[in-house]
């Protein structure tokens, strides 16, 4: 099956740079949003990241024209009929995401792959809303998805061989170095990075140490890019605190379980470079 029409569902920071991945590696992309302003929003984040690359001079004018003029922006579901793999990158809600896939289960195509962008959530339960659970997968992209080379792609119990293998020449045309995991909580890097993560915060929590050295200690004596705390920022703290209670709530495993000062801080607003505020200033 030949993929030249991708949808993608959410225009946020996730959805934003899988739309700009894909129209980068040649596809015609229908991206949507639930109103204007966050689309706007989106495609104006994509168009200033391609002009940073054309100022670089590592893309010619030309070429981010061709990549915007394969982007179409929309707010209506509707307009997914003709896509023939579509990524769902919502916001992490496990009701919204079956109320997505039973929409896109009637509008696609019938032989459509149905993708999930979740870092947490079970696909398998997405899966079934979408009424042909044998052609959905995950396809789990990293923040920022135009730098991160990773694609976790996740089979459930349903997902047909066939639409493994679609999924990862997809992934692979992306220019994405895949990965295989099941349907299990966390997938591979999640399940790893929380409890360091929930860990780093502890240790701020407590006073082992100050925030800065927490992370200069991860970057110089583990060569991360980044330390915990700015990753965490980065990835957003309600997004670190849903995916460490999802992964907790199916193993019950302690190192799972969020800190108080993440929690204090997701109900304060501090949510990390997003809101401006997280463990540190932006
Ligand atoms: N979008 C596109 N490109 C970006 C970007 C963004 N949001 N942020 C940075 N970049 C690019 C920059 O353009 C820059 O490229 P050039 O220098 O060639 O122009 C390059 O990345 C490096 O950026 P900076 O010099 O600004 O800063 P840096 O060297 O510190 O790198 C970083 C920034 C790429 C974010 C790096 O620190 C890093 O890789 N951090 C770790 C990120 C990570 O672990 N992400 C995974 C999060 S977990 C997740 O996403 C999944 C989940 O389920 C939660």
């Amino acid at each position: 099956m030949e993929i030249k029409q991708v949808g993608v569902v959410g225009c946020g920071t996730m959805g934003s740079g899988i739309t700009q991945v894909c129209a980068q590696s040649g596809y015609q992309v229908v991206v949507s949003e639930v109103n204007e302003k966050l689309l706007n929003k989106g495609l104006s984040s994509i168009n200033s990241l391609l002009t940073r690359n054309v100022r670089k001079s590592r893309l010619s004018q030309e070429d981010k024209d061709a990549i915007l003029g394969r982007i179409k922006g929309t707010t209506r579901m509707q307009d997914f009929a003709d896509c023939d793999l579509v990524i769902e990158a919502a916001i992490e809600n496990l009701d919204l995401k079956k109320k997505i896939f039973a929409e896109l289960g009637q509008i696609c195509p019938k032989e459509a792959i149905l993708t999930t962008n979740t870092s947490c959530l079970s696909i398998i339960d997405i899966a079934t809303a979408a009424g042909r659970p044998e052609k959905v997968l995950g396809l789990h992209f990293f923040n920022p998805v135009p730098v991160m080379k990773l694609l976790e792609i996740v089979k459930t119990i349903a997902t047909g061989d066939d639409t493994l293998e679609i999924g990862k020449h997809f992934g692979e045309t992306l220019g994405k170095t895949i990965v295989i995991t099941r349907d299990a909580p966390g997938f591979i890097v999640n399940r790893l990075a929380v409890p360091f993560l929930l860990n780093a915060i502890s240790m701020l929590e407590s006073g082992v140490a100050t925030r800065e050295d927490i992370d200069t200690a991860v970057k110089l004596g583990l060569n991360h890019p980044m330390g915990p705390l700015a990753l965490a920022d980065l990835i957003g703290l309600d997004t670190v605190h849903f995916i460490a209670s999802s992964i907790y709530d199916e193993f019950k495993d302690p190192q799972y379980a969020s800190p108080t000062l993440l929690k204090k801080m997701v109900t304060a607003g501090w949510l990390g470079r997003k809101t401006g505020k997280g463990f540190y200033e932006y």
